[in-house]
């Protein structure tokens, strides 16, 4: 090499050096102390343990996991023998399904939600009509279009395939056997012959078929608690930055991925209603996604306030195992106001990238349209949409759903 281009690549490398560091300056600031602040709550490290959940006494059980988990994934607790709470909800697809509506023994109304961290949610579905896993569970199986079935039928089917499962948990099953007082098929949502030989049965009999019911319920939650999102690269990222180990950090995420990052606790604020270990503050929300035309009206926690008010297996309900004063969520609960009108639950947004479609009845089909949305805040078709437009460049969106892919990561299960 001659004394020339030795002095080129010389001045080359520094070029590259100086133009290195600069880009370093500018695409990574370190994080205040405000923002680290703000890191910290969203790590998955700073998800406390799971309190016990007082209206489900078996919850923690080790034998009540056991049965659940054989209940969630068994098909003829079904009218067709086909759907189980496993065929909407699949492990491999991040406990949900991937479509738009979901398909049981006919076809629902809205999105299925994935159970991952549910725990920690005070308020189940879109519109918080049910305030526990245990008696969220009691609404697909005797719903029409998902499990199709009803409350004696499961009972019998108890009986017939999960006498052992259930005492051990429960204690002694009931005697069924007199379908003249226990018919094949009775309960109070099903078709309509099912609802009169439900009424034909004495108050007593319905009583010792819904415990039996409520405890199916308690059995597949005691499953779901401990259906929990793991580290992902987030955090990974978030714990490295709380060390000040930038080594680790700059090998975690890309330069897009903390931009995004930054702009989704920063000028875009997701953490207004994305916040917390979870990315959701558990509450309900209007932010104008649009309506399914061929759909029924769906007015979210406006009815969903409603029915967690009215349901017959809500925390302070004889099939709750809490005191009153323990259902706490339900007797502060806002009930009425304009601000439940279409307003849906905000979901977790970990893992969200690999379930698409996107929102309450799979409205978007890929986070682009997400991003685009909340760029624009349209109007809400009713209520009030609570956003302003961000007016960000496709540069910034594009960041931000970058950065949505490190949220993604294994989902613990039993
Ligand atoms: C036909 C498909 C289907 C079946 C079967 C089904 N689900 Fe779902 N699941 C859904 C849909 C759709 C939603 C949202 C419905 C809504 O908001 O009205 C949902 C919501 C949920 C939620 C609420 C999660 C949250 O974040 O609020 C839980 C928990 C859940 N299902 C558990 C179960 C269990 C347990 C079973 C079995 C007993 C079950 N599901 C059976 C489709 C299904
Ligand atoms: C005012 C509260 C609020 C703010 C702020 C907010 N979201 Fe949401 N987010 C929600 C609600 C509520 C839903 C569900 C809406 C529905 O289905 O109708 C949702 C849904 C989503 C979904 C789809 C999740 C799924 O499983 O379908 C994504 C992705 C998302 N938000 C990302 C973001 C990002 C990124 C930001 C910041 C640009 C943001 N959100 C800001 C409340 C909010």
């Amino acid at each position: 090499m001659s004394e020339r281009s030795k002095l080129l690549a010389g001045l080359g490398l520094l070029i590259v050096l100086v133009a290195g560091g600069l880009g370093y300056i500018f695409t990574r600031p370190a994080w205040t102390d405000a923002e680290l602040v703000t890191l910290k709550t969203l790590w998955i490290g700073s998800l406390p343990p799971l309190e016990p959940d007082p209206s489900n006494q078996y919850g923690d059980d080790p034998a009540a996991v056991e049965f659940g988990k054989q209940l969630f994934f068994d098909t003829r607790f079904s009218s067709n023998g086909e759907v189980a709470c496993g065929t909407c909800h699949l492990p491999e697809k991040g406990f949900q399904d991937g479509l738009p509506l979901a398909q049981g023994v006919g076809t629902t109304n809205r999105r299925a939600m994935p159970i991952a961290g549910t725990a920690y949610s005070p308020w189940m579905f879109w519109d918080g009509r049910k305030d526990s896993q245990w008696a969220q569970a009691l609404g697909p199986l005797e719903s029409a279009v998902e499990h199709g079935g009803s409350r004696t039928f499961y009972a019998h089917l108890i009986a017939e395939h999960y006498r052992a499962e259930y005492e051990a948990v429960f204690g002694e099953l009931p005697d069924l056997s007199d379908r003249s007082r226990f018919p094949e098929v009775a309960g109070p949502v099903a078709d309509e012959s099912a609802r009169a030989a439900w009424e034909a049965m004495s108050p007593a009999d319905r009583e010792t078929v819904n415990q039996i019911y409520a405890n199916m319920g308690k059995a597949i939650a005691a499953y779901e608690r401990q259906i929990m999102p793991t580290a992902s690269r987030f955090d990974v990222y978030v714990q490295a930055a709380l060390e000040n180990d930038t080594q680790t950090m700059n090998a975690t995420l890309t330069d897009e991925e903390v931009e995004g990052l930054r702009l989704f606790i920063g000028p875009a604020n997701c953490t207004r209603c994305h916040n917390g270990p979870l990315f959701t503050d558990n509450s309900f929300h209007n932010t104008g996604v649009p309506a399914v035309e061929s759909l029924p009206e769906d007015t979210g926690r406006a009815q969903g306030a409603q029915g967690v008010l009215a349901d017959e297996f809500n925390c302070l309900s004889p099939y709750s195992d809490a005191e009153p004063k323990e259902c706490a969520e339900l007797n502060f609960m806002v009930a009425e106001g304009e601000e439940l009108e279409r307003a849906f639950k905000a979901p977790s947004l970990r893992n969200v990238t690999s379930r698409a479609p996107f929102m309450h009845a799979g409205q978007f089909t890929t986070l682009q349209t997400v991003l685009n949305h909340y760029n624009s805040a349209p109007a809400s078709l009713a209520g009030h949409n609570e956003l302003e437009p961000l007016n960000l460049n496709e540069t910034q969106l594009n960041a931000i759903v970058a950065f949505l892919h490190t949220l993604n990561s294994e989902i613990a299960a039993p």
